[in-house]
């Protein structure tokens, strides 16, 4: 990479025909290496950087460590979001939803949003299956609403202020903003499915919006540039 003089440690374990393992710890200057992360304590490398590194010749098979998934999860949560509840209804006419911070917008015209939702949620099969969904995005009071739709629950809509009127799905009463959005692709994430929805309908209210970042839930505060 061009303009940056630091170094890149690889961490890599070579296994033998004969079995034998060799793990290897460098320092590598980052020429035709990806950049990753300068003052991570965890290895960042990708498995392209170490493929591009080593020799083709080798033979050997090339194992890169796991990500310490924890770790990880903390380095992401520094990006900081706004709470969404994501709602549907299924064939059954049962109502589902979940607390979404993975929600972002995608484009203006067409308009278009996108989420990822893990394959362990309960409602996973749900929105695989139904395409339209509602999005409320929460405001500052709806702590408690965020940690009721972040557990399963047999009914997580029991003490929630809802109202239909808005489309047809339940959407959450008092949030900053609406968006009634039909699915038009899903893309495979890993453990994760990304769902990629056009908006068909959007609305907005006075109320703030309510942070999450570092694990935690936040109100947002305007800074004043003196
Ligand atoms: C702030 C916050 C944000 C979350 N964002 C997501 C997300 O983007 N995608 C996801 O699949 N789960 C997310 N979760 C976890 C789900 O809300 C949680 O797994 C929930 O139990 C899923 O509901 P279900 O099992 O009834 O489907 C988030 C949880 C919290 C507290």
């Amino acid at each position: 990479m061009v303009g940056w003089n630091g170094a890149l440690r690889i961490y890599w374990i070579l296994t033998g025909a004969d079995g034998s393992t060799t793990h290897n710890d460098w320092q590598l200057s980052n020429e035709g290496v990806e950049r990753t992360f300068q003052h991570s304590q965890i290895c960042f490398q990708t498995r392209q950087a170490a493929a591009v590194q080593l020799p083709d010749n080798l033979g050997m098979q090339i194992q890169i460590p796991p990500f310490d998934t924890r770790e990880l999860r903390s380095v992401f949560g520094k990006f900081v979001t706004g709470v969404t509840v994501i709602t549907t209804v299924d064939a059954c006419h049962k109502a589902h939803g979940l607390t979404v911070n993975s929600f972002v917008s995608v484009s203006l015209d067409p308009p278009l949003v996108l989420w990822s939702q893990s394959k362990r949620a309960a409602s996973y099969p749900t929105f695989m299956e139904v395409d339209e969904f509602a999005v409320s995005i929460l405001s500052e009071e709806h702590i408690g609403v965020a940690t009721t739709f972040a557990k399963p629950h047999p009914d997580k809509f029991a003490d929630v202020r809802v109202n239909r009127a808005f489309c047809g799905l339940p959407v959450i009463e008092d949030s900053c903003a609406w968006l009634y959005c039909r699915t038009i692709t899903r893309v495979e994430g890993g453990d994760h499915t990304v769902h990629i929805a056009e908006v068909i309908k959007a609305a907005k209210s006075t109320a703030r919006p309510l942070v999450f970042g570092a694990g935690e839930f936040l109100a947002a505060q305007p800074l004043s540039i003196t």
